[in-house]
């Protein structure tokens, strides 16, 4: 593994054990076992959309992995200003140990790989977001104990958390169904890779997705840089929302996660979040510990 570009690189063995080593790190974080994998490191973090989780794990990691870490807003890099994302690419290579990049088109990230010489992990993509999907999953493990028979169901915009989500519950062997209205579905390439599994459905009915679900997970309607279509988004969502009815046909155990930042009552209630908050704030940590095992997947010698 050289970067982190999007689930769909990613082999089940890989998945598993980046999980494994998450998990490691976090018990030794608690314990307070050093763990310094990545002394006299640098990662470079470039942000074209605004971030509260990941920039803070991401900072916050590579400083407990013995790294330093550098901001770096696309507002201020002359990549804001037009230079090609290929010559930042290569410039960035002589600086820098990795970089995280947070942008609009998966290409970039494509492209910062290719001209680049250093490891380049994506921090959310239009297309898809990894990271999360990592954080997620290792939650699951962590509540289920196990991926094994367990059947995620996605509620909502067949985005970015959709498309990984997807990926990344078959790869480790999960059933998934997801809901979500015919003109927000994945797009194709996400639907023919989960199509050639048996155990994935797509439906318009969130009642029917959600049935027996051992995992509802939701997303915004309106992603960062769809401001615009917000309103027309409330209209075509409206319905597609995790609340009591859903809970009452999916397992009664049933776990519920949100990447965060949430909208209540648009795609959750207030009430299924609250119930479930102890889930969703466990996902939002688990995003520090599954980006510090990227790193040192990624980066250390
Ligand atoms: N879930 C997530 O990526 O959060 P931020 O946008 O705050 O980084
Ligand atoms: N789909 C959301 C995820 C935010 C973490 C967005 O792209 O804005």
């Amino acid at each position: 593994m050289k970067h982190l570009l999007k689930m769909l690189d990613l082999s089940t063995e890989e998945i598993i054990d980046i999980l494994n080593l998450a998990d490691q790190l976090k018990y030794e974080l608690k314990h307070g076992i050093p763990h310094t994998h990545l002394k006299g490191k640098t990662l470079g973090m470039i942000f074209q959309k605004a971030s509260t989780r990941t920039r803070v794990s991401f900072e916050t990691g590579m400083y407990q992995l013995g790294g330093y870490p550098l901001f770096l807003s696309s507002n201020d890099l002359q990549i804001g200003r037009g230079e090609p994302v290929q010559d930042t690419a290569r410039v960035l290579s002589r600086y820098l140990d990795g970089i995280m990049i947070r942008t609009f088109e998966q290409k970039e990230v494509e492209d910062l790989a290719e001209y680049g010489s250093i490891p380049i992990i994506n921090g959310l993509t239009d297309f898809c977001h990894p990271c999360q999907v990592l954080a997620d999953l290792m939650t699951i493990r962590e509540f289920k104990g196990t991926f094994e028979g367990l059947k995620m169901c996605f509620i909502g915009d067949g985005n970015n958390m959709a498309n990984s989500l997807i990926v990344g519950c078959l790869k480790v062997g999960m059933a998934v169904s997801i809901a979500c209205p015919d003109d927000y579905q994945p797009p194709k390439e996400i639907l023919d890779f989960a199509n050639q599994y048996d155990c994935f459905t797509m439906t318009n009915s969130p009642m029917e997705a959600s049935k027996d679900a051992d995992v509802l997970i939701t997303d915004v309607w309106a992603s960062m840089g769809q401001e615009g279509e917000a309103e027309k988004r409330k209209t075509a969502f409206a319905g597609y929302q995790i609340n009591d009815e859903l809970m009452a046909v999916a397992k009664s155990d049933a776990m519920v996660l949100h990447c965060l930042p949430a909208h209540r009552e648009e795609e959750i209630t207030a009430k299924v979040f609250e119930a479930h908050a102890n889930e969703i704030f466990e996902e939002a940590e688990n995003r520090l510990h599954a980006q510090k095992a990227v790193m040192v997947k990624l980066m250390a010698d």
